[in-house]
């Protein structure tokens, strides 16, 4: 069984740490859009590794990892990751397989997403400056390099020049050099190129075959293109349809569907988000969670779980459980509280707004429940949670429509409650197969 992995937020779930727990149960791990704007951190005994573009099963051996035709890739930020995994041991080896038709990031585009940020000024999304929504655009206007374009110089010559004159017009300031941008691209290119080859066909072979795999999403639902809260969202589509588009395989390839959700939740740059907690309330999330971006830094957004929101993540990408992570991060509160419906100029709505600018207006409405005293940190059977946190999980699955399949307890593999792993074709209950 293949199953997809997604956030049903705004990103930064943790689907690092649940790619990680499903890993030793697939074949594949396969990441089908964005690029290293994603940080997914996972614990291996108590050594940190945050992924960007690289598939979080890469720490598993044995396991292939794919960049799927959906990813852009900064292949500066690509080397950068494998030398560091490499420091720590880890080689990606004949493990790694990206595709000939994902589009390249160039060094232009990182300009034009801090000038693009720079004149939007109040109106800024926040982005990570990483030149993906730039990227992305070069892709639709079907001016982009891809990958595979690194083979031919000649042909690369010209693209190469064509785009870099044309971008050193609209940057201005120090103009990069077409021939420079180009030697650089065919070192890279050289070098990346024994990882190159057609993934559709790859993962067409693999699943024929019955190899398991895990299709990995970056950012979450609400960040998605066209389904998030736009213009606040990110350049691709983080939600189940990327996996089809950004791989190459078909609707039916997938078997499952697992969203990541926080017990709470948090967002990093602009746009609307009902249930933030700016006071003391969103300090302390912050602090406990350890709220920070995973790549850039940024302290996070942090608000009570929006079930609104989520029962939409569900109704988009067709969701049949949810993995509930950080609940350890609650522990100690009074009180918490639980969005499950809006209120929009008087009115109260329980689905989602379509218009970002409504969800703007909306208020959330909460219902309250009480906090717990006893820890749930490391906690790994759900019968040992406190009763109260037990009512709370028990009130988030009802009112966001899916079973909280998976509740983390810590960020380390072992701080997980795996409460029905059929989503996941009973794997966790089984034997790994490797
Ligand atoms: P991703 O982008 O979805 O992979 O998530 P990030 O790695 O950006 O952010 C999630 C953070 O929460 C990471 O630092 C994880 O180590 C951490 N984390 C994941 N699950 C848990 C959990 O259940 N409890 C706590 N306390 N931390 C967690
Ligand atoms: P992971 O995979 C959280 C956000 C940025 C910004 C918006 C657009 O770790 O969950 P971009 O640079 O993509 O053009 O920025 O999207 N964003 C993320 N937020 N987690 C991420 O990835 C994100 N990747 C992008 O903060 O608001
Ligand atoms: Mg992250």
């Amino acid at each position: 069984m293949n199953i997809a992995v997604l956030g049903a937020q705004w990103g930064d779930e943790g689907k690092g740490k649940i790619v990680d727990l499903l890993t030793p149960h697939v074949s594949i791990v396969a990441r089908y859009q964005g690029g290293h704007n994603a940080g997914h951190t996972v614990y291996v005994k108590g050594q940190k590794f945050v992924l960007h573009l690289i598939p979080a099963g890469i720490l598993h051996p044995g396991v292939t990892c794919v960049i799927g035709n959906g990813v852009v890739i900064d292949p500066h930020a690509l080397f950068a990751e494998l030398d560091e995994l490499g420091r720590h041991g880890v080689e990606a080896g004949d493990r790694l397989l990206i595709s000939d038709k994902a589009h390249l990031i160039l060094p232009y585009h990182r300009e034009l997403d801090l000038l693009a940020e720079a004149r939007r000024g109040e109106r800024k999304i926040g982005t990570t400056s990483r030149g993906i929504g730039p990227a992305y655009e070069d892709k639709i206007a079907r001016r982009g390099i891809r990958v595979g374009d690194l083979v031919d110089r000649a042909a690369l010559a010209e693209e190469v020049r064509e785009n870099v004159e044309a971008r050193n017009h609209l940057i201005g300031g120090s103009a990069l050099d077409w021939r420079a941008v180009l030697d650089d691209l065919l070192t890279l290119g050289e070098r990346m190129r024994p990882w190159v080859g057609d993934v559709s066909l790859f993962l067409a072979q693999a699943i024929r075959e019955g190899r398991p795999v895990m299709f990995e999403g970056a950012q979450g639902t609400l960040l998605d293109i066209d389904h998030g809260t736009y213009p606040y969202v990110t350049s691709s589509n983080a939600s189940i349809g990327g996996v089809c588009t950004g791989l190459g395989v078909g609707p039916r390839a997938i078997g499952g569907v697992l969203g990541v959700a926080k017990a709470y939740l948090t967002r990093v740059g602009e746009g609307p988000l009902p249930t933030e907690l700016t006071g003391a309330m969103g300090d302390r999330l912050r602090d406990t969670g350890q709220e920070y971006g995973a790549s850039t830094g940024r302290p996070r957004r942090c608000g009570w779980y929006d079930a609104v929101a989520v029962r939409y993540a569900v109704r988009i990408n067709g969701i049949d459980a949810l993995a509930l992570t950080k609940l350890d991060v609650l522990d100690g509160l009074d009180a918490i509280q639980i969005c499950t419906a809006y209120r929009l100029h008087g009115r109260l709505i329980t689905e989602w707004p379509s218009d970002t600018a409504l969800l703007a207006a909306c208020e959330p409405v909460y219902e309250t429940l009480p906090g717990w005293e006893a820890p749930t940190k490391g906690v790994r059977r759900f019968d040992e949670l406190p009763a109260a946190a037990r009512q709370y999980i028990a009130r988030l699955e009802e009112v966001s429509g899916v079973p909280a399949a998976i509740v983390s307890t810590g960020s380390d593999r072992d701080e997980t409650i795996v409460r029905d792993d059929s989503v996941v074709g009973g794997w966790l209950t089984a034997r790994p197969r490797r």
